[in-house]
């Protein structure tokens, strides 16, 4: 049974986000993604970073099927099995002695923070600063509120319809997410401006 899903916007973004990324690479190592969704992210990035490997993650295990689906489809020698990760778990499963492929050098997360409680921005802040080496990197990727203003009125449009899911989602606004970060050893390196309205926010870990 062929369990692949698919995200129109994944195939939109992957390529400009893979772009970025092989820009500002941190040292090889592991890149863990937390919320992997479909795993077409992972899937379109690994080949190309032949440095690093690529460990999917998500909470929910249709999703994890998902990236099963796509890693038998798209097999490459860098891609890991997906781990079963919640971003609010105070104790991540790369963080267990027996993890295979330390160390993490790397976090990337797409189009989560909007679309989960805040409580779940801070548990990966949270975890990206107890998982990552000194001068590791985080990537966020998706949409922000900059100065408390929407960058475009689509975004205000996206946020308003998040609301209407659930009162406790919401787009971020930069600081806050910057703030929350610095809160544990991560630091703001650059707000780079993406295709459709949105940022990859990149933070770099100092122990
Ligand atoms: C809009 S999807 C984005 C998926 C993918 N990153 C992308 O860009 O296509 C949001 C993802 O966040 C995940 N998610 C929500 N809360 C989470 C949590 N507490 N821990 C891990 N993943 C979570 C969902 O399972 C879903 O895969």
């Amino acid at each position: 049974m062929d369990r692949r899903q698919y995200t129109p916007s994944s195939a939109r973004n992957r390529g400009p986000i893979l772009q970025a990324l092989r820009e500002r690479l941190p040292a090889p190592g592991t890149f863990l993604e937390i919320a992997s969704g479909s795993g077409e992210h992972a899937v379109h990035f690994a080949p190309h970073l032949a440095d690093h490997k690529w460990q999917a993650s998500n909470h929910e295990q249709d999703q994890l099927d998902s990236v099963y689906g796509w890693l038998a489809h798209s097999p490459a020698p860098n891609l890991l099995p997906p781990l079963k990760l919640d971003a609010t778990a105070p104790l991540w499963p790369v963080e267990l002695p027996d993890y295979a492929a330390p160390p993490v050098t790397g976090v990337f997360n797409a189009n989560m923070i909007h679309i989960a409680p805040w409580p779940v921005c801070q548990g990966m802040m949270a975890g990206a600063g107890r998982v990552l080496v000194d001068r590791g990197r985080l990537f966020l990727y998706g949409p922000y509120k900059v100065g408390g203003i929407h960058t475009a009125e689509t975004n205000a449009e996206f946020d308003l319809w998040l609301k209407s899911k659930n009162p406790d989602f919401a787009i971020r606004d930069q600081d806050d997410v910057i703030h929350e970060a610095a809160t544990h050893g991560l630091v703001h390196l650059e707000a780079y401006p993406m295709p459709a309205n949105n940022f990859l926010q990149i933070f770099e870990k100092r122990a």
